[in-house]
């Protein structure tokens, strides 16, 4: 028989306490932690055939293995979307989960769709057996959306419902793959709290994941990301899962960026880009020249960076703007790349290389509405800053990349060969890049190359070429 009991628990971070408090004392959210009355699972889960309860005490050596067995090398299934596929790692992996997290309105539900789609292709027989379970829309809406993107000939089993029993009971052995869109929506109906607490979402997450290791087949969770903590976080599911991908991108903005933030089947910080279209979420395979096709002539307080985004080289159009302020403290905003980095940047720009900022507005915007998060990105970063305070533009074919350390000194980054190989490949002719390995790469890839070891190196390259 099921045993009741209470306790508390943080809808942001899923802390159990004994205790209600206002405010959490493990994430510190106010206002998060809910009561839930659990019926305690018996073990084994829900699902029909399942084990049913652990019975006896009794217990079992474990067998040990060597090493240097043999290993079975995991097959995969390709979505069809490429770049789907090399963030999953080459393709989804029979048996593992993936969430994918994301705002609502980011374009999850479109691109699992025409994920759905690419897999049980419009063929008979040939594709893989795909389950879409909506929780949120009704068929009607799903089949709508198919509609628009041009994919209602697709073989996709459609299917609206929230019951976590009812989705394992209609889910046979010939499932290869089951989209559950979103876990917020699904309940399990032995816990007495609502569908998107922490308790559901874990105890829904947990049955799925079960069926979908015993028969095999790729479960994507989706889950919705709220500010406000409305509906519980999925952050809670990023441990049970095999892989956690987040869609972001800026809104009113084209590019939208899956990341791999976990993966047991591949890299991590591996990225896919991918434009949003009338028609759909269309792949984006060279990022760097859809991000740069906008650049308009030479002006003052634009440079190129040079990054890398998980396997693969991406360049950026990083722009600043410095205007005296009117304002007691001076405005800085930041958009794309982390504050307090832009802050650290121009206390070195001032304490190190005399640039005087003090009483001006600074405004830094990284192009395209992508987000940055390589220490690489200080040198272009404050190549960006000095060309816009000195009003001289970088020149049009010059990219830049290197960490800043607060002494001033220019660090080196990884992959500067992969830099430089993309930035000759789009046309740039020179690259101001830290000192140390660029010469031979540089060789390679036929760029003109500047390597510099102090930020104040760069200011008087930048301000000093004023013609
Ligand atoms: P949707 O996939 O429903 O987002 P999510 O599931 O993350 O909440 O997409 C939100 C809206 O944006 C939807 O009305 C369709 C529209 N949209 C496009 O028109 N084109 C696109 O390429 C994408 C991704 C979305
Ligand atoms: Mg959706």
């Amino acid at each position: 028989m099921a045993k009741r009991s209470a306790h508390y628990v943080c809808q942001s971070c899923g802390a159990v306490t004994p205790k209600w408090g206002g405010r959490c004392e493990s994430c510190g959210e106010w206002n998060t932690i809910v009561e839930e009355t659990v019926a305690s699972v018996a073990p084994g889960g829900l699902g029909p055939g399942g084990p049913g309860g652990r019975g006896g005490k009794a217990s079992h050596k474990l067998e040990f293995h060597a090493l240097d067995g043999p290993a079975e090398r995991l097959p995969r299934r390709t979505t069809g979307i490429a770049e789907l596929d090399r963030v999953c790692g080459s393709g989804l992996v029979p048996g593992s989960a993936v969430l994918i997290g994301g705002d609502p309105g980011i374009g999850k539900s479109t691109l699992l769709l025409q994920a759905a789609a690419g897999l049980a292709g419009a063929g008979d027989g040939a594709g893989t057996a795909c389950i879409y379970i909506s929780g949120e829309e009704s068929v009607d809406q799903v089949r709508l959306r198919a509609y628009r993107l041009g994919l209602s000939h697709a073989k996709v089993q459609l299917a609206a419902a929230t019951s976590v029993r009812d989705i394992a009971a209609s889910l046979d052995d010939t499932a290869g793959v089951v989209i559950a869109d979103s876990i917020q929506t699904l309940y399990v109906d032995n816990l007495d709290s609502a569908p998107g607490t922490v308790a559901q979402v874990r105890a829904s997450a947990q049955e799925l994941i079960r069926l979908a290791k015993t028969r095999g087949f790729t479960l994507f969770l989706v889950g919705h990301v709220t500010k406000e903590g409305v509906l519980a976080g999925p952050r809670v599911l990023e441990h049970m899962v095999d892989t956690v991908l987040y869609f972001e991108g800026e809104r009113g903005h084209q590019f939208r960026i899956l990341r791999a933030v976990k993966n047991r089947f591949g890299p991590t910080d591996e990225i896919g880009v991918f434009e949003m279209t009338d028609a759909g979420l269309a792949e984006v395979a060279n990022p760097s020249a859809l991000v740069l096709a906008e650049r308009r002539g030479t002006a003052s307080g634009v440079s190129v960076f040079a990054g890398i985004e998980g396997t693969r080289p991406l360049l950026v159009e990083i722009q600043a703007l410095v205007s005296a302020s009117p304002l007691a403290t001076p405005r800085r905003a930041v958009v794309g790349w982390d504050s307090g980095r832009l802050a650290m940047v121009l206390a070195v720009l001032e304490a190190r290389c005399g640039l005087i900022l003090a009483g001006k507005d600074i405004y830094l915007n990284v192009a395209g509405g992508l987000k940055v998060r390589e220490p690489a990105a200080d040198l272009a970063v404050a190549g960006a800053l000095v060309s816009a305070a000195s009003d001289t533009p970088v020149p049009e074919d010059m990219v830049i990349f290197g960490e800043i350390g607060l002494s001033g000194e220019v660090r080196s980054v990884g992959q500067t060969d992969a830099r430089l190989k993309e930035a000759a490949k789009l046309g740039f002719a020179r690259a101001l890049i830290p000192a140390g390995r660029g010469r031979k790469a540089a060789e390679t890839a036929g760029l003109q190359v500047d390597e510099i070891g102090h930020l104040r190196d760069m200011v008087g390259r930048i301000a000093g070429t004023r013609d």
